[in-house]
């Protein structure tokens, strides 16, 4: 299948990363507000080598987190997309839907305008069945987006992140879904 190197939503570019997209994206992941449900802010090495990892994510599987960028300044604000979980766990293997936007852009509907363009390439483009988000379970904003887009939350499914140490304070995620059938009913009400 073609990759999917860019979508569009009403008042969003989701484009692949520019190698300028680095000194805003470094910024945000260095904002330990944005950084507070991860266990630490980015350094710009860490963050420059996450742009590549991204880069290679869409070129292995042909979809990933695609780079935000708002149709009425050109700014970069983020990211929002789908990516193979890159752990073990009792729900994987799965495709997770995730998002991270700068500061200044929260509170206005990006992530979730995002969140829905992606969940729709997920389910239209790339015929998945299901579709999970996993967060600390602290993280309530990005639950709320979770739930903004339909997704359910088990508590049965919760879990202990495997690349945190036991007894971390972000170690317990929620877990959320959504699968195909679920999404059509979100749309079609
Ligand atoms: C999670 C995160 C992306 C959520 O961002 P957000 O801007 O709150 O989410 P949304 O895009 O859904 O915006 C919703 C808010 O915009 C408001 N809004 C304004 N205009 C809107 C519009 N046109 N459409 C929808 N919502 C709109 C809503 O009322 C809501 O405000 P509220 O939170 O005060 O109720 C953001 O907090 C973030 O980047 N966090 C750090 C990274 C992170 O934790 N990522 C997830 C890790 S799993």
């Amino acid at each position: 299948m073609e990759p999917i190197l860019q979508l569009e939503s009403a008042r969003l570019l989701m484009r692949q990363w520019r190698d300028e997209d680095l000194p805003d994206f470094a910024a945000m992941c260095a904002d330990p507000q944005v950084m507070r449900y991860f266990p630490a802010p980015l350094s710009r090495l860490e963050s420059a080598s996450m742009i590549g990892r991204v880069r290679g994510h869409f070129a292995e599987h042909g979809f990933g987190l695609w780079a935000l960028e708002r149709k009425d300044t050109g700014q970069f604000i983020g990211f929002t997309g789908l990516g193979m979980v890159g752990f073990d766990a009792p729900f994987t293997p799965a495709i997770e839907i995730g998002w991270r936007l700068a500061r200044q852009h929260w509170g206005l509907g990006y992530a979730s305008e995002a969140a829905w363009t992606a969940l729709r390439c997920g389910f239209d483009r790339l015929v998945v069945d299901e579709i999970v988000s996993f967060t600390a379970d602290s993280n309530l904003p990005s639950q709320k987006v979770m739930q903004a887009i339909g997704m359910h939350h088990d508590p049965l499914d919760d879990f202990e992140h495997p690349k945190l140490d036991a007894g971390h304070p972000l170690r317990h995620h929620v877990l959320y879904r959504i699968n195909r059938e679920q999404w059509l009913q979100t749309l079609h009400g």
